[in-house]
């Protein structure tokens, strides 16, 4: 297994930064228990990031922030997140290994739907989602499914599509 996961992100409000803190604390404890465990390296999105870790197998964190509607006959109106969009759109999304979303439950059926969104976009499976800033509970599922990704694509050099 690589010793490294790579997590791409963008916080509009501070809930995916702070969960995307919570599981880099969480693959450091893990690591320390064994170096088999991979560390994340999580790179937040802005105008001036580094957008170097899609050259490299990544993960992508992404919030739902949807203009109105219900996301069954309406409400897909993808709001905030567009210029991060725009960023994966322009890279290499061969290595975009998975798609980990968030939101908030009183969004009903949208409810982390812009992660489902990206997932059928880029082909990419939809790792798990999680609710605003996340739990302990969430960041271990969430990193376990990320290592099977990411073991996966090691053996077999190439990413799985949407299931
Ligand atoms: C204008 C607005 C629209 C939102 N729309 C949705 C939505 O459609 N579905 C959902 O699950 N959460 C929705 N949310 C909640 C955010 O996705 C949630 O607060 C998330 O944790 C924000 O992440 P961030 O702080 O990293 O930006 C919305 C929040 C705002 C402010």
């Amino acid at each position: 297994m690589s010793t490294t996961l790579n997590v791409f992100y963008v916080s509009i409000s501070g809930n995916t930064r702070a969960f995307a803190k919570r599981l880099v604390a969480l693959s450091q404890v893990e690591h320390a228990k064994n170096a088999a465990n991979p560390l994340i390296n999580a790179v937040e999105y802005d105008e001036q990031a580094d957008t170097s870790i899609m050259d490299q197998p990544y993960f992508i964190m992404v919030p739902t922030y949807l203009d109105g509607g219900d996301g069954i006959d309406n409400g897909y109106t993808e709001v905030l997140t567009l210029d991060f969009r725009d960023e994966l759109d322009a890279g290499n999304t061969e290595n975009l290994l998975g798609i980990i979303g968030s939101g908030n439950r009183n969004f009903n059926a949208q409810f982390g739907l812009t992660a489902k969104h990206y997932a059928r976009r880029y082909n990419s499976p939809l790792i798990g989602l999680y609710e605003l800033r996340g739990n302990d509970e969430e960041a271990h599922k969430i990193y376990a499914v990320m290592q099977k990704y990411q073991l996966d694509y090691d053996q077999r050099g190439v990413k799985r599509a949407l299931v």
